[in-house]
């Protein structure tokens, strides 16, 4: 079904790529990572991408490519050759923004962090590291394959290999975590002078090691603690809490994620890669939902498609999700990007939108976005739009 209302711009379009593998599990993760063999099949994987994108093409129509986004898994598992082939085939196919943003999401395992600045040569401009924490036993705990010295070392790398755009992760949360360790691990992460930091708070995730075996996580009041006195301490360091997780220095915001946030499209390759494209015909908008084969051997099967399904979103979905992503956003979006990234009337979704406002939630006038007490109940705001 094709959206009601006719907008003449088509979103600006980004690219996700997936890259499967990582050297182990961790216990909490339920990305579509899987534990890589002794080789990675590098030049069958970077065919089938290219293979992937040209069944993708027809959704481009003519738009350029703002920013590409190596997720995983572990994409710092493959070769910078390996990159720089990927990067004259992608260029065959696409236009890239002159100003695109290029991220690679990078472990900071030695064996990667040798690499960063071959990456540097590639062309992409961005990393994004997983550092997780500094401290010795909530890495432990979190099974992962770094220590506290190989973090370090890889942050140093990525200055040393000429990036001075970046991002590092870290969690929260962590099992038997105290608020000043939580402190601590951001402390020593605004050292860096990092220009992005992610801050998630640990979730236990079904199909997970962490949901079959739960950890002692800390209490829920250590838990708002954590998030109240880590809040304060990045903003005192001057950096913009721009969304639920994401602190950037200025000028310095993700903006591959902002585009997902702000309703825009993007085509996605890779092993179990999700899309999200808009299409304009006389009626209006269709906007798609993609997915990709899910695992690795049968993405590489010639003879099993890419493309796994698709699913059409109807008028009121698309208002709905737009608004359950614009309002992670702390800027939330106007009204008119609303209409322009949906093809429908604010009016259609009035119900949760009135509701919202009516709880003091959504602010009352100007731009779609969260009011403090809705940033405090987020999650309660957010449920408000799913559509049931
Ligand atoms: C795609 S993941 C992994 C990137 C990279 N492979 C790594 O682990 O360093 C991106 C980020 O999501 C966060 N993350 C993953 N699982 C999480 C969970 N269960 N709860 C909170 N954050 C999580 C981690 O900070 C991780 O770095
Ligand atoms: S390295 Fe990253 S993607 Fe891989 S299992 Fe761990 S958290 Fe998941």
């Amino acid at each position: 079904m094709s959206l009601p209302i006719a907008s003449q711009t088509l979103p600006p379009l980004s690219l996700y790529i997936h890259v499967p593998w990582c050297i182990r599990k961790c216990p909490y993760c339920d990305f579509n990572s899987h534990q890589a063999g002794s080789d990675i099949p590098e030049a069958a994987y970077i065919a089938a991408l290219l293979n992937d994108l040209e069944q993708d093409l027809h959704w481009v129509q003519g738009r350029s490519i703002q920013s590409i986004f190596f997720g995983g898994g572990t994409p710092s598992l493959l070769s910078a050759g390996a990159y720089t082939q990927l990067f004259i085939g992608l260029k065959q196919r696409l236009t890239f923004a002159d100003n695109i943003e290029i991220t690679l999401e990078a472990n900071p395992g030695t064996f990667e962090a040798e690499k960063f600045s071959a990456y540097r040569q590639t062309g992409i401009n961005r990393l994004s590291v997983g550092i997780q924490s500094f401290h010795p036993e909530h890495l432990k705990a979190l099974g992962r394959v770094h220590d506290r010295e190989q973090a370090l070392r890889a942050i140093e790398m990525i200055r040393t290999a000429g990036f001075d755009n970046f991002n590092l992760d870290l969690m929260h949360g962590l099992p038997g975590q105290t608020e000043e360790q939580a402190l601590d691990d951001v402390r020593t992460a605004l050292s860096f002078e990092p220009p992005h930091l992610s801050w998630y708070q640990l979730t236990i995730e079904p199909n997970t090691e962490f949901y079959k075996y739960p950890p002692k996580l800390p209490e829920e009041e250590t838990l708002w603690e954590i998030q109240d006195a880590g809040h304060a301490l990045l903003e005192s360091a001057g950096f913009q809490h721009y969304e639920i997780s994401a602190y950037s220095q200025q000028g310095k915001q993700a903006r591959h994620n902002v585009n997902y946030w702000q309703f825009g499209d993007y085509l996605g390759i890779g092993a179990g890669a999700h899309g999200k494209v808009t299409t304009l015909g006389p009626q209006g908008l269709t906007i798609l939902r993609t997915w990709k084969t899910r695992l690795p051997k049968d993405y590489l099967n010639p003879d099993k498609p890419f493309l796994a399904g698709s699913e059409k979103i109807d008028a009121e979905d698309a208002g709905l999700e737009c608004m359950m992503n614009a309002l992670r956003l702390h800027q939330g979006i106007s009204e008119q990007h609303f209409t322009e990234r949906t093809g429908v009337p604010l009016s259609l979704i009035d119900r949760p939108i009135t509701e919202a406002r009516r709880k003091g939630l959504l602010e009352a006038e100007g731009d779609l976005r969260a009011t403090p007490l809705g940033r405090q109940y987020l999650n309660e705001l957010l449920a408000m739009f799913l559509n049931d």
